[in-house]
């Protein structure tokens, strides 16, 4: 059998989720293409078509709606746990700690019965952004702000951050990243969730175990790479001498290149319209010239990565969307898993229905029948 480092290009399941053409740059959610879903639906019945297999009637919708709003509330000894944490700490890690805590209040061992599916995604989908939202305002001394049951998802969560109900163009641009976020076949985080999931071990754990893996800069950390790189370079001028520094020093450009992709993510795509969308929108109010400056840096980042067809991915996009709207960068990729949640979980309920352990090989390469030198004899 041949080795494949990483797995690549190593199919490990079979699966209904989703569907990526790396060649012709095509995402399909359940069959439906990514375009039609970030132009017409919303993140909660994204999550519900991942989950459930189909788009939800009116009423099964309304009903998973006022689910999720019912369950947003999280209990008192988890807001204590995230105080606990270090201000300092990455917001991941806070997540992480608290997801895997909040298992320890809905036991859900049961990992097959369908209610326990159907609650437990109810849940984690509903109950992340409180999470996320408490530990921004928790670390820089700030009391966490209850959820709003009259406010939509999205909204809901930036208000649980500011305070302030959001500017209705904010809460929409949001959703549509939360809706491309949402599944992207067997990446790193979604292969350590099926992982988890292969030992029947609960979804809490299942979604804690992928959030770890999210956490990393060559996964989900690349969002908050690309602020720090916008940050870094600062002005127009300054975009060719950084980059061609970085890859003069063999660095990665964050934001850049993907291992299914080899033509422009169909999701940057649709997310550079909305940056565009949204700094018009803002530098009505007096925004800022960051669009302008992302653009440089994928117009100069193409042409010198060019050969290697290499082009801007969806975290390209989405960091300079969330750095937009003004969010704290290490909290980017804490939005990411309040989205990616919903595909971990829709891979979580397709591997229990028939699971296989996962317990790949490996080609060992170290020495055999090595003698066991006594302590004071080793050099
Ligand atoms: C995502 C990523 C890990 C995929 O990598 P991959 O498919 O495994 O490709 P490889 O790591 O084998 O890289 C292939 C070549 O392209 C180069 N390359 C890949 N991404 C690059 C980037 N962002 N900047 C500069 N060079 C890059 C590599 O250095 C390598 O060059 P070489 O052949 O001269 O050694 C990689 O593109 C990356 O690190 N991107 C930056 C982080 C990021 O944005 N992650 C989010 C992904 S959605």
């Amino acid at each position: 059998m041949d080795y494949s480092p990483g797995l690549a290009g190593v199919p490990a399941t079979k699966s209904k989720i989703s569907f990526v053409d790396g060649q012709k740059g095509v995402l399909e959610y359940r069959g439906i293409p990514i375009e039609e879903l970030a132009a017409k639906s919303t993140f909660l019945e994204t999550a519900y078509l991942l989950l459930f297999d189909r788009l939800p009637s009116q009423s099964e919708l309304d009903r998973f709606v006022r689910d999720t709003i019912r369950h947003r509330r999280i209990k008192y000894r988890i807001t204590d746990l995230i105080k606990c944490l270090p201000e300092h700490g990455h917001p991941m890690d806070a997540v992480q700690a608290a997801v895997a805590a909040l298992g320890m209040f809905y036991p859900a061992d049961d990992v097959t019965n369908p209610d326990v599916q159907y609650w437990s995604s109810v849940r984690l989908i509903a109950k992340l952004p409180t999470i996320v939202s408490a530990f921004y305002r928790l670390r820089r001394g700030d009391e966490q702000i209850q959820p709003r049951d009259d406010l939509d998802h999205t909204s809901n969560f930036l208000y649980m951050l500011t305070g302030d109900v959001p500017d209705p163009k904010i809460a929409k641009a949001l959703d549509v990243c939360l809706i491309l976020h949402a599944e992207h076949t067997i990446n790193a985080s979604t292969f350590s969730a099926m992982v988890t999931a292969s030992t029947l071990s609960d979804p809490y754990t299942v979604v804690s175990s992928a959030i770890g893996t999210l956490k990393g800069p060559l996964h989900g950390g690349a969002t908050q790479g690309v602020a720090k790189m916008l940050d870094e370079i600062g002005s127009l001028d300054q975009v060719r001498p950084y980059l061609e520094k970085k890859l003069a020093a063999k660095q990665r450009i964050m934001g850049f290149g993907h291992r299914v992709y080899k033509v422009k993510d169909p999701r940057a795509k649709i997310l550079q319209t909305i940056a565009r969308e949204l700094a018009d929108h803002l530098q009505q109010q007096g925004g800022s010239a960051l669009l302008e400056l992302a653009q440089e840096v994928e117009r100069v980042g193409e042409e010198l990565l060019q050969a290697k067809g290499i082009h801007a991915n969806v975290d390209f996009y989405s960091g300079v969307l969330y750095k937009e709207m003004g969010l704290d960068p290490d909290f980017f990729t804490t939005i990411f898993a309040m989205s990616r949640v919903a595909g971990w979980l829709a891979h979580w309920i397709e591997q229990v229905q028939d699971n296989h352990l996962f317990r790949p090989t490996q080609i060992y390469e170290g020495e055999h029948n090595r003698p066991y030198v006594p302590i004071a004899e080793r050099g």
